[in-house]
């Protein structure tokens, strides 16, 4: 065959089979079967030698061309090839060296922690403080000064977990605070009026623990007392906080309630978020959601501190936290919130 033809032959060959070269160790053998020393092409080349002078003007330049258009889409092949490879190595082996490192899993603060701080800040953007108390509190501040006497019967309506230890001197009893409302006395009895404070903090109370129920919880505590305090600036502060806590569109509801330490006693409620108001399974079917029990004051509570009820009056308030994320989120089980769970708490 002549042997221009056959170097078209080869190059046709050459070039058809590389396109479906896949691997290096493919490319390798493509390279010796093309390029190699027993390669056609070596041969002829090393032949040319025994070509008449025309023939080897014409057959040396076509074969040496060809050669060295194998050699670049060898070099081309090789790089395009390496890239793949490297795809390919990294989908195996799940290392990518171009992918940016992993972010470090940062913490962050727990559920009630949050709600706690949202709670406090839009209280002191209203001009309140925010103070912490003890959790391990006297009868006489838990109790006593928040007009419930020894024998009071509201002193049983919160079992309370009392401290192992013998009273102090005055005959006071040690306990964990079933409320934060001892820090009502405690800021009065040091400080005079105006005081806008509130206190975050935990309580204690001796009961089995369900879906709604802790035994351990947040509250938070709120008092106001200055001149010429009114219903109307407890109502007036409870729903600007509702407002902004909960979105202007949620309705509040007053409604009557006892505590000691108040007269008159309300209780708020907000709108169920789920249902607004007609009842679902969430606000269990009355549409309206408790959050906070509050009051004017009781006189017999500022005369107890020394404070003239006569010229002074003022409001105060408590409200529970676990149950804020509880109604936000739709939890179904308050114990999620102290079960470590960092499945859960991730959520938030
Ligand atoms: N201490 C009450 C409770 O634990 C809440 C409250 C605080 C009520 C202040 C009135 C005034 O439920």
């Amino acid at each position: 065959m002549d042997i221009k033809l056959q170097i078209n032959e080869l190059e046709a060959q050459a070039y058809a089979e590389l396109e479906g070269v896949a691997s290096a160790a493919h490319l390798e053998e493509w390279r010796i079967r093309y390029l190699g020393k027993k390669s056609r092409l070596t041969e002829i080349l090393r032949g040319l030698a025994t070509l008449s002078i025309e023939e080897r003007k014409t057959v040396g330049a076509v074969s040496n061309a060809l050669k060295l258009g194998l050699e670049a889409a060898l070099g081309q092949r090789e790089a395009s090839l390496r890239d793949g490879e490297l795809a390919l190595a990294v989908s195996k082996d799940a290392v990518d060296i171009s992918l940016p490192g992993r972010p470090f899993a940062r913490g962050h603060l727990h559920p009630v922690a949050q709600a706690m701080n949202e709670i406090s800040s839009i209280f002191t953007a209203m001009g309140f403080e925010v103070m912490e108390g003890p959790g391990v509190e006297w009868d006489y501040y838990n109790f006593d000064m928040l007009n419930m006497p020894k024998e009071h019967p509201a002193r049983a309506a919160t079992d309370t977990f009392w401290i192992d230890a013998p009273p102090n001197d005055k005959g006071w009893k040690m306990l964990l605070r079933t409320h934060t409302s001892p820090m009502q006395v405690r800021t009065m009895e040091r400080r005079r009026p105006p005081i806008r404070i509130v206190v975050p903090g935990l309580v204690h109370r001796y009961e089995a623990t369900d879906a709604t129920h802790l035994s351990m919880f947040s509250q938070i505590e709120g008092l106001a007392v200055d001149e010429g305090i009114s219903m109307a600036d407890l109502k007036g502060t409870l729903h600007e906080f509702a407002r902004r806590f909960f979105g202007p569109e949620r309705r509040v509801r007053f409604r009557c309630d006892f505590f000691p330490y108040v007269e008159p006693g309300a209780e708020m409620a907000v709108e169920c978020a789920v249902c607004r108001g007609d009842g679902c399974r969430l606000c269990g079917g009355n549409g309206w959601i408790e959050v906070l029990g509050s009051g004017m004051v009781h006189p017999r509570v500022l005369e107890g501190v020394g404070i003239d009820s006569k010229k002074y009056s003022g409001f105060a308030f408590g409200m529970g936290i676990e149950r804020i994320p509880l109604l936000k989120y739709g939890v179904e089980d308050i114990r999620h919130f102290y079960g470590s769970d960092l499945r859960f708490l991730r959520q938030f």
